[in-house]
Order: C-alpha cells, then structure tokens, then sequence
C-alpha cells in the first residue's frame, strides 16, 4: 500500500473512491457537504430517501456521481455527533476499508482526518487511519498454493488543509512505522510451528535487524545458555529436537549512557505441554505462544522506523516445549540462572520457566524497566476474555504510564493484583518454589513467578494470552500489544 498526506482540494484529486462522513440526524461531515453541493445535494436526497441513516460503521457506495469528476463516494455512518468517541471513530474506519476491500477500487482518498474529536488531534487521527487499513488489508497467504483474489486497492491519500499537514505527516509515520510492526508481528505469529521454529524466528529478527544500523543482534545458542546457567530455559528445551535459541536485540537511538528499556517476549515457537500434555482441542493454536516474542521483533522495528531517542533492547527466549523421553518431568527440581530453585509441577506452565532465565538476564543491562510479554495463562482467558490484556507489575507508575498509553492507542489492558498474599500458593516442599499455584487466580500467581525474577528493577508484565490471536472462524494473530508498547515508547520520548 501507498500511504500520503495531501492537502488538495477535491476538485484536483484524482481517485477512484472518496470517503467522507454523515452523523445521525442528517449532519454531514464537512467534505461529505463540499462534495453534496458539487454533487447537486446527492447525499441528502440519499438521506431523505432513508438509504443511510448515520449509525455509526453503517456504509452506502455510490458507485457513479453525475456530471461530476468524482468517481465514487464512500458514505460511512458515524453516529451521534454528541456521543462520539475515539472506539467510534476507529470502527466507522474499520467499516470503510470492509466496504472496499472487495471491490475494484485501487486508490481512495479519505477525508476523515478532519473529524474533531476530543482528546486527539490529527497527528492521532492520521495514524489511526494508517494503521486500520493496513491492519484489515493484511493477508496469510504465504502457505496456499491456491490464493484468493488479490486486493486491488494499492493507494490511500489522506486529505487535510494545508496549516494541519505537519501534525498530519507526523501521524503518518508514526501510522507506517506501527502498521508495519503490526504486520511483521502478524506474519511471524501464523506461520505454523514447522516452519517458525526459534532459528527461524532467531534468522527473522536478523534480518530485521540488519535493516538498522542503529540496531544490533545478538542469537545464543544452547551451549552460550548452559554456560550462562540457564538451566529452566534449557530444561523446556530438552524434550525438543528443535534448539533453542536467546534472540537479544540491541537498538542504540538514545545516548550511549542512558539506561536501556527492555522489552522481554516469550517466543515459544509450539507448546504442546510437554509431559504434561495438552488435549487435542485447539492444541494448533499453541503455534500463537511466540506472540509475545514477535511483538517485541515488531516494536523495536518500529521504534527503529521511528528514530526514537531511546536505547531499547528486546530479549526473547525461544523454544518448543514438547513431550520426548528427554523432556522435563513433573517433579523435576531446577536451578534457575539465579540460583534460585524450582519444582515442576506441571511442564506445561513452560513459559514462565523460559522468563525467568530471561528476566534474570535483563538485570546485567542495567535496565530503566523491564516490561515482558508472554501468552502465558488460559487463566487470562477465564478472567479477562479476548478484550484487554492482562497487567501486572511491581511499581505502579509504571503500570499508570502503560494504562494510560493503552488508551491512547486503543489496545486495551487491565490491571490484575500482584499482593503478597498470592504468593502462597507457589509453595514447594522441595524446592524455593512450584511452577504452578493451583487452580485459583492463574494468572496473578504466574506473575508471582515472575516477580521473583523481577526483584531488581521496575517491571511489569503483559499476559497476552487472550488478546494475541482471535480464534474461531477468524482465526489470525492480531498483533497486539505492538500498537500498546509503540504508544508507551512515543509518550516516554515526548515526555
Ligand atoms: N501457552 C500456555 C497458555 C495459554 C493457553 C495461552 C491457552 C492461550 C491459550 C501456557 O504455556 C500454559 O500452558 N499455561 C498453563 C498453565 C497451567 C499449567 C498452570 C495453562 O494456562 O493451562
Ligand atoms: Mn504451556
Ligand atoms: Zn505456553
């Protein structure tokens, strides 16, 4: 796709559709009023007529426009003027780019830059237009030898005048550097286990690397993580015939003395629960426990595509967990990097036995906050559902920064208690502590796993368990937290 930021007028543009509002009540957005008077009043005998009404995401193609050099028109519904907000202004986006992907229209210019909305101004506006499109134009075909229609739609000029076109093409690329995060993020997260196994995944991150000079890659391999005594990531490893891999990414945008945040991503590549495995249902799902990991390729891309004026360095452990008469087994005692030692209870609660290592790695970068990201509990599923993530952490302005960052980018998330109280349940006779805490609050005691490997540092962490990959007949990641975590980096620079 190829995005710009124009400020001509319409009479100049040339485009096969043009997209522009109508609200309830009969009130059209201001180009949707400039094109109904060269339109001899077109959309508002549309209205009267009751063919649209402006609920919001509601659509209407006018496919010819007489006496006119307009192609086609778009209508898009945007509900109540009074009551419309920022989730409102991305579905009624959402709606337009549906009602045109399948058509023959290749280039559109939208004009709904221009709708005022509280608490967000164009540079947000733009973005948003940028990273709805590209995130509904994407398409997994990398695995069919028979292929659906391609799309025809190539080109989105985004109007807005002249004085609002710097804020404008701020927006833009920020909106580039976030769509293609989100993309890359989504393409590594459905390709199948067979394919996006931890070198594969290790050569990704390379290759993504090596399009930066201001980034820097770093894969250890399994005698590196045995002489590091990773001895709890390597165990999820052992029943692998797949090696594991230690993906560190290094992007230098900031000072050479300014401390570094570290994002960590759990890139485990296929669980199949090990010894302890999982049943058969949606098990092919379990390729989506690397999500965390490709989120973390994707945000320091874009914070590379970005230039931000930060030192960000991304950790992501990579693994299968799988059941062979080497594997980890229920019982087994580890000692973690730390020293700290751990009872198996269960090999399928593997991701926070990869984390641990990898928290306890981050601590020699000396870093400003750890935040990780990990599709680590079904628990998240039973508690939250599909909407927000979960969050955790033990300092609560970094867990403020990173709520109010989700609202901005619309990636939600929700706060979960990390009491002591929780802590309980990680009990072991034999060992410093069980992988498991029982069926109670999975979630928040999978966190107290982690807090103990996160003792030295600001930290918070994101079970995106729910929310990276949509199930059912959908099925594909999503992408998220990028558009989350790329906020987060945005508010720390301006902040
Ligand atoms: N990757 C899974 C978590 C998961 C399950 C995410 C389903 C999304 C959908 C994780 O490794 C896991 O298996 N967790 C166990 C933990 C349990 C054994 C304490 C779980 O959630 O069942
Ligand atoms: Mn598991
Ligand atoms: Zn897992």
């Amino acid at each position: 796709m190829d995005y710009s930021i124009e400020s001509l007028s319409l009479d100049q543009l040339e485009t096969d559709c043009i997209i522009v509002g109508v609200y309830k009540n009969q009130q059209l957005s201001p180009s949707a009023e400039v094109v109904d008077d060269k339109a001899h009043q077109l959309i508002h005998n549309l209205i009267e007529r009751g063919d649209i009404k402006g609920k919001n995401s509601e659509t209407l193609l006018i496919s010819v426009v007489p006496d006119s050099c307009i192609q086609r028109v778009l209508l898009v519904g945007l509900g109540d003027k009074e009551k419309f907000n920022l989730k409102l202004y991305r579905k009624a986006l959402l709606a337009a780019v549906k009602a045109i992907k399948n058509t023959q229209i290749k280039s559109v210019c939208c004009t709904l830059a221009e709708i005022e909305l509280e608490g967000c101004d164009y540079q947000w506006r733009c973005r948003q237009i940028i990273e709805i499109f590209d995130d509904a134009l994407y398409q997994f075909i990398e695995t069919k030898s028979i292929t659906p229609p391609p799309i025809v739609l190539s080109k989105l000029q985004i109007t807005v005048a002249e004085k609002n076109k710097t804020q404008a093409k701020a927006g833009l690329t920020q909106g580039l550097a976030i769509a293609n995060a989100v993309s890359l993020t989504k393409h590594l997260a459905d390709l199948p286990g067979n394919i996006c196994t931890p070198t594969f995944l290790a050569e990704q991150a390379t290759k993504m690397a090596d399009k930066f000079s201001s980034m820097g890659i770093e894969v250890l391999d399994e005698a590196d993580l045995d002489s590091l005594k990773m001895n709890s990531f390597l165990a999820v490893s052992r029943g692998s015939y797949q090696p594991a891999k230690l993906i560190c990414l290094n992007y230098q945008g900031g000072s050479s003395h300014s401390k570094p945040i570290i994002f960590v991503g759990k890139g485990l590549t296929f669980d199949a629960g090990g010894i302890s495995l999982k049943s058969g249902a949606g098990m092919d799902e379990m390729k989506y426990d690397m999500c965390g990991g490709a989120a973390v390729i994707g945000v320091l891309q874009a914070a590379a595509q970005m230039k931000l004026p930060l030192n960000i360095i991304g950790l992501i452990p990579a693994s299968e967990n799988m059941p062979d008469a080497n594997a980890n087994k229920p019982g087994d005692i580890l000692t973690s990097m730390s020293g700290k030692t751990i009872e198996v209870l269960n090999t399928d609660a593997e991701g926070r036995l990869i984390l641990c290592d990898t928290l306890t790695y981050a601590e020699k970068f000396n870093p400003e906050i750890v935040i990780d990201l990990a599709t680590l509990t079904g628990a998240c599923l039973v508690a939250l559902g599909r909407i927000p993530s979960g969050l955790l952490g033990n300092d609560d302005e970094l867990c403020d920064e990173i709520i109010a960052a989700s609202k901005t980018a619309c990636d939600s998330v929700w706060r979960l208690p990390l009491w002591e109280e929780y802590q309980d349940q990680l009990k072991s006779n034999f060992a410093d502590m069980a992988n498991i805490g029982g069926r109670d609050a999975g979630t928040i005691t999978a966190a107290c796993f982690l807090s103990r490997f996160a003792e030295d540092f600001r930290w918070a962490h994101l079970d995106i368990a729910g929310t990276a990959w949509r199930t059912g007949v959908n099925k594909g990641a999503t992408g998220r937290p990028v558009p989350l975590l790329c906020q987060y980096l945005i508010n720390r620079v301006n902040a």
